[in-house]
């Protein structure tokens, strides 16, 4: 039988003879499945590592400093952030159709390590001046679910599965791949990943950019990061994060309703909150959360961000709903 231990020795293995004593570039999300995939290759392969953090513009409050902080300095692990979020939203103005944002945020991300290659070369010096191994924090239910999977349809093209560019300079290792959440837990905790990284709710990649519902603006992202910090707030505040896998918030950036503030209509926007119970993502119930909670969150939402002026509850099971809305 496997053990998180077991697991790891087999991983280290397969990645010493995969890189040899290349250097080797891994994509850092904040999430737990890049993370623990960047840990375990710190482990096999130490300092031929150099993670990159892609700012992509679509990330939830506070979420840069804690990969640069928490995990970055935590773990010892060398961390290059470049800050992409011009390039992102260029790329996506007046894009609304989902599979079309997650190839372009894909493609981008793909770009952005290209260029943030150049500047590993520079500071750290790989040998042969390229870098030709990219380390990705695949799952096997992302496997499973962009189609590379036996039989699997294509439901959602998962940007680190489905959605990379065909000319692709890089050879991918993607230790996680036979693996599902928990057990990624299990192994970050085994290599030491802080707790507070490993405990995470799952946050996708493409990030904010596939929960507005409609084009994905500067502004439309500054609303929907002020909702969702009031969500996870108050999650929290209510101890609830260990019962839910997450909760995603959607901003219906293409929807709009009467309401009224004050003396005066507003015409403003909904925003959807999809709090879920998983095991592994595959399939999902949604979650009674208390309705004094959800009463907190609606208050304190419309009367702190002024372009929501409804707050509503998606309680769809997966399936026939996906987790996300796109
Ligand atoms: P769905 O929406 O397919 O989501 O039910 C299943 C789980 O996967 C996450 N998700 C992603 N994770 N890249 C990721 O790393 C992606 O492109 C992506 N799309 C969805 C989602 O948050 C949920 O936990």
């Amino acid at each position: 039988t496997w053990t998180p231990g077991s697991i790891i020795d087999e991983q280290v293995e397969r990645i010493r003879a995969q890189v040899g004593d290349a250097h080797v570039i891994c994509g850092l999300s904040g999430g737990v499945d890049s993370s623990v995939a960047a840990a375990l290759v710190h482990r096999a392969v130490g300092d031929q590592l150099t993670c990159i953090f892609v700012d992509h513009g679509l990330l939830r409050a506070g979420e840069r400093e804690q990969v640069e902080h928490d995990y970055a300095e935590g773990m010892g692990i060398r961390v290059i952030t470049v800050d992409e979020s011009e390039r992102f939203l260029a790329a996506l103005a007046g894009v609304t159709e989902p599979e079309t944002k997650r190839k372009i945020i894909g493609r981008e991300f793909i770009r952005s390590f290209e260029a943030a290659q150049r500047r590993v070369v520079e500071e750290v010096g790989a040998a042969g001046g390229q870098i030709r191994f990219l380390v990705q924090g695949t799952l096997y239910p992302d496997v499973v679910e962009s189609g590379g999977g036996e039989g699997a349809a294509n439901i959602k093209s998962h940007h680190n599965v489905g959605g990379l560019p065909e000319d692709l300079d890089f050879a991918l290792v993607e230790p996680l791949r036979a693996l599902f959440k928990d057990e990624v837990r299990a192994i970050g905790r085994e290599l030491g990943v802080p707790d507070k990284i490993v405990a995470r709710q799952p946050f996708p990649g493409p990030g904010l950019g596939i929960r507005v519902i409609g084009e994905v603006t500067a502004e439309n992202l500054r609303v929907l990061r002020a909702a969702d910090a009031v969500v996870r707030e108050e999650l929290t505040a209510a101890g609830l994060d260990d019962q839910i896998w997450q909760c995603p918030v959607v901003l219906l950036a293409d929807v709009r309703s009467v309401g009224v503030q004050g003396d005066g209509r507003t015409y403003g926007h909904p925003v959807v909150l999809r709090p879920v119970s998983s095991e592994d993502a595959m399939t999902a119930d949604w979650t009674r959360l208390p309705y004094e909670v959800l009463a907190r969150i609606s208050t304190r939402i419309t009367n702190t961000v002024p372009e929501v002026n409804r707050v509503v509850l998606d309680c769809t099971s997966k399936p026939p709903g996906t987790i996300e809305w796109e």
